[in-house]
């Protein structure tokens, strides 16, 4: 049990109505609540208030919070954090001109971590995940979502999973699996894509659904990766076996892969460096949410997608770090909230929505994560002393994030 006291702020509060999402001009407000306590009691939030109403709890750890903000813990739905190596020579093959795309084209890219991957050892697998997910928890992340699509063969892709399976025995933290088989077209496929799309539906999903190893199906929508028809045929396939769609699509071009997506009822459509007006409209008439991934146009050194076009239709916008070797080696969250306001221009306050209830709810979870409520988890992330909740993106070079609970637990 644990009791924090004088809290100068708690941020993202719920008191009745609960919200799943927060759309556009809604996301301008943060609720907040000044000068305030909060229990915890076993895994949940048990009850928080205003100081003058603090209770005086025996047996609770106190913890006294002045100057200190609470919110709740991040939700990031979008990670690749199963990987076999990093890839800093295509870091720096690009610093000398070459693309991301060029670098896939001549079997780098998704590729080199395929091949990586299949040399590497589940255990040693494990241990590595397990380590990046042990960073991002300090930074604030409190749920996660990881895919596999290093694997690209039966057997690759069943490791992967069960990788992903095996972290959730070691953090209080939902893990929402996501089966991405359609990645990237591996190299024994190359001029056989009709039998990679077979492998993909006669062996990969029926396994997958078989042994219960993937939450959702991605596929990477995009040109020399998965056109939008293959696109609407996987995820078909990944329906018969009750998998919902969360979907790579407009990282480069705009190819029709947001209609195909919100047509297959996708949960959520990733990235969206591209993106016209008639697929704003499109999402406009849909439950699809947009997820942003701020980091990997940093990291490639691209452009930015319209946070601002999207949020002006009213739509709600989920921001997430893409955590892979390839376009994105960061799974912290506090950075992606600064290039969120940085480079989107998004302000604190829709950032921080973006980053958790939106978050949560592009993972399913709104219902337990993503606020400060009674009865969801208590995944609590207490800042150091700092002056407003402008100063959270604001200080991007400094880690301004003092304890974090999951689950009720100090991590
Ligand atoms: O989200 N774009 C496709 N997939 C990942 C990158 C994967 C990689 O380069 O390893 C992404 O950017
Ligand atoms: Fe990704």
């Amino acid at each position: 049990m644990w009791l924090i006291r004088n809290i100068r702020t708690i941020w993202q509060v719920e008191y009745e109505a609960r919200r799943s999402r927060v759309a556009g001009e809604a996301m301008r407000t943060l609720s907040a609540l000044h000068n305030a306590w909060l229990l915890m009691v076993q895994e949940k939030i048990a009850a928080f208030g205003p100081m003058d109403t603090c209770p005086e709890v025996a047996d609770a750890q106190v913890v006294d919070a002045s100057g200190r903000f609470v919110l709740p813990c991040w939700c990031d739905s979008h990670t690749h954090l199963v990987f076999a190596a990093p890839r800093e020579a295509e870091f720096v093959d690009r610093i000398h001109g070459l693309t991301y795309e060029a670098i896939a084209q001549r079997g780098g890219g998704i590729l080199n971590s395929a091949r990586r991957l299949r040399d590497t050892p589940e255990d040693v697998l494990l241990e590595a995940a397990l380590e990046r997910l042990r960073e991002v928890q300090h930074y604030g992340t409190g749920a996660i979502e990881i895919k596999s699509g290093y694997g690209l063969s039966l057997d690759g892709e069943l490791k992967m999973l069960r990788v992903i399976r095996a972290l959730r025995r070691y953090t209080a933290m939902p893990i929402k699996a996501t089966f991405l088989g359609a990645h990237a077209l591996p190299a024994e496929y190359k001029h056989d894509r009709e039998g990679y799309i077979r492998l993909i539906e006669a062996q990969m999903l029926p396994r997958i659904a078989d042994e219960g190893l993937a939450d959702y199906i991605d596929v990477f929508c995009e040109k020399n990766f998965f056109s939008p028809a293959e696109t609407a045929r996987i995820l078909e396939a990944g329906a018969r076996y009750n998998l919902k769609a969360k979907v790579h699509t407009n990282q480069f071009h705009s190819l029709g892969g947001i209609e195909t997506c919100v047509a297959h009822g996708a949960i959520s459509v990733d990235h969206l460096e591209v993106l016209t007006d008639a697929e704003i409209e499109c999402l406009r008439h849909s439950h699809t949410l947009p997820v942003l991934l701020p980091s990997a146009p940093f990291f490639l050194n691209d452009h930015y997608p319209p946070a601002r076009r999207i949020l002006e239709a009213g739509l709600p916008v989920v921001l997430a770090t893409d955590f892979n070797p390839g376009s994105s080696p960061s799974g912290k969250m506090p950075f992606v909230l600064s290039l969120a306001c940085i480079k989107l221009r998004m302000t604190p306050e829709e950032a921080i929505h973006a980053a958790t209830l939106n978050g949560a709810s592009a993972m399913e979870l709104s219902h337990t994560h993503g606020s400060i409520a009674v009865g969801k988890a208590a995944n609590i992330i207490l800042t150091k002393p700092v002056p407003s909740l402008a100063y959270l993106p604001y200080a991007f070079g400094t880690n301004w994030v003092e304890r974090v609970w999951i689950g009720g637990q100090p991590v």
